[in-house]
């Protein structure tokens, strides 16, 4: 059989570069180089490379996260360039970027998310009308980013300028949402018609951590993640029934992990990624393992998802 000429993107120019290129260098070495042609793209670099080779080019894989990778944006060149790749399409991708866009779907779909309002750059914020609203404590996040940069858990109404002005600082739309104790948990979907839910994982920051922050997310050892998360079945199932449900809202292809809390019977969710973090010991491919996908198996199912669902596409323009 030939091998599949892939292009692997990771990299970028997000706030997430080296996350980015961590994931590229562990997909790298998973990926079985029997069936795969491999050559990597940096878009901080490599870009003009890239649609230059993009007539030998059979599929990519965007291992990319934030602005400029997760955002429609290097989607809308591989669709240009007529070339498959994982996950989101544009529509999807751009949507669920954006956290405020992203719970208005939520919000039309019946997917529960946490009451909220949202801010663009020049109007007048005042606290007392926040904490009147939504009440303390509230988080304040910038509408387009990701790895909890820019977030601030707000417990007084004094921090609420600060943390709003961190915020502007990542985006020109910021959200302030209510706070909910709880347990986080996170659940992947994958499959094109057929959706597949992944076993729930629970994430417990480690001590000195007040939630999944940045590096909570990412220094090794940091955070405690158990999967299948010790919920019962029920509410397992009210969970992964919430992940397809936010997956569809969004108009997402593939794959996605969406976040979520549960607190007493109550399941809400924050957020959908659409490029989940993937090195060998992330979220995603952590609960996939659980669900008998290894790594290298769950990289094969990506790939083959992408090309399906390209042909499934080329195929109806065509007629
Ligand atoms: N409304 C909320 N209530 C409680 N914790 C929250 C809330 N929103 C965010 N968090 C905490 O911040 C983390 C990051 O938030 P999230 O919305 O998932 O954005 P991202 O992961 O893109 O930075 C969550 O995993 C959770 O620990
Ligand atoms: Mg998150």
């Amino acid at each position: 059989m030939e091998k599949i000429r892939l292009a692997l993107l990771s990299g970028g120019v997000s706030s997430e570069r080296e996350v980015s290129l961590n994931s590229g260098k562990q997909v790298f070495n998973a990926l079985d180089k029997d069936k795969y042609d491999i050559t990597q793209y940096d878009p901080k670099f490599d870009l003009k490379q890239l649609v230059i080779d993009s007539d030998k080019i059979d599929a990519a894989l965007i291992i990319l996260h934030g602005p400029f990778g997760e955002d429609g944006t290097v989607q809308g060149l591989l669709d240009l360039l007529d070339i498959p790749y994982q996950g989101a399409g544009v529509l999807g991708s751009a949507m669920a970027m954006n956290k405020l866009v992203a719970k208005r779907l939520y919000e039309g779909a019946r997917v529960p998310t946490p009451s909220y309002l949202s801010f663009s750059m020049h109007e007048k914020i005042e606290p007392a009308e926040i904490v009147e609203v939504l009440d303390l404590p509230v988080v304040v996040k910038p509408a387009c980013a990701g790895s909890s940069v820019g977030m601030t858990i707000v417990k007084t109404a004094k921090d609420l300028e600060d943390a709003i002005k961190l915020g502007f600082a990542h985006d020109d739309c910021i959200i302030i949402e209510k706070y909910i104790k709880g347990i986080e948990l996170t659940c992947g979907v994958l499959g094109n018609e057929t959706l597949e839910a992944l076993p729930v994982i629970e994430i417990i920051p480690g001590e000195g951590h007040e939630f999944f922050d940045y590096t909570a997310k990412y220094v090794a050892g940091e955070t405690h993640e158990i999967c299948p998360a010790r919920i019962d079945e029920a509410t397992t199932k009210k969970v992964q029934q919430l992940a397809v449900k936010a997956h569809q809202a969004l108009f997402l292809k593939g794959y996605s992990r969406t976040d979520l809390i549960l607190s007493n019977t109550d399941v809400w969710v924050l957020e959908t990624n659409t490029i989940p973090g993937m090195t060998a010991t992330s979220l995603f491919p952590q609960s996939a393992q659980v669900a008998g996908y290894s790594f290298t198996q769950l990289l094969d199912q990506l790939i083959q998802l992408a090309i399906k669902e390209h042909s499934k596409q080329k195929l109806r323009r065509a007629t």
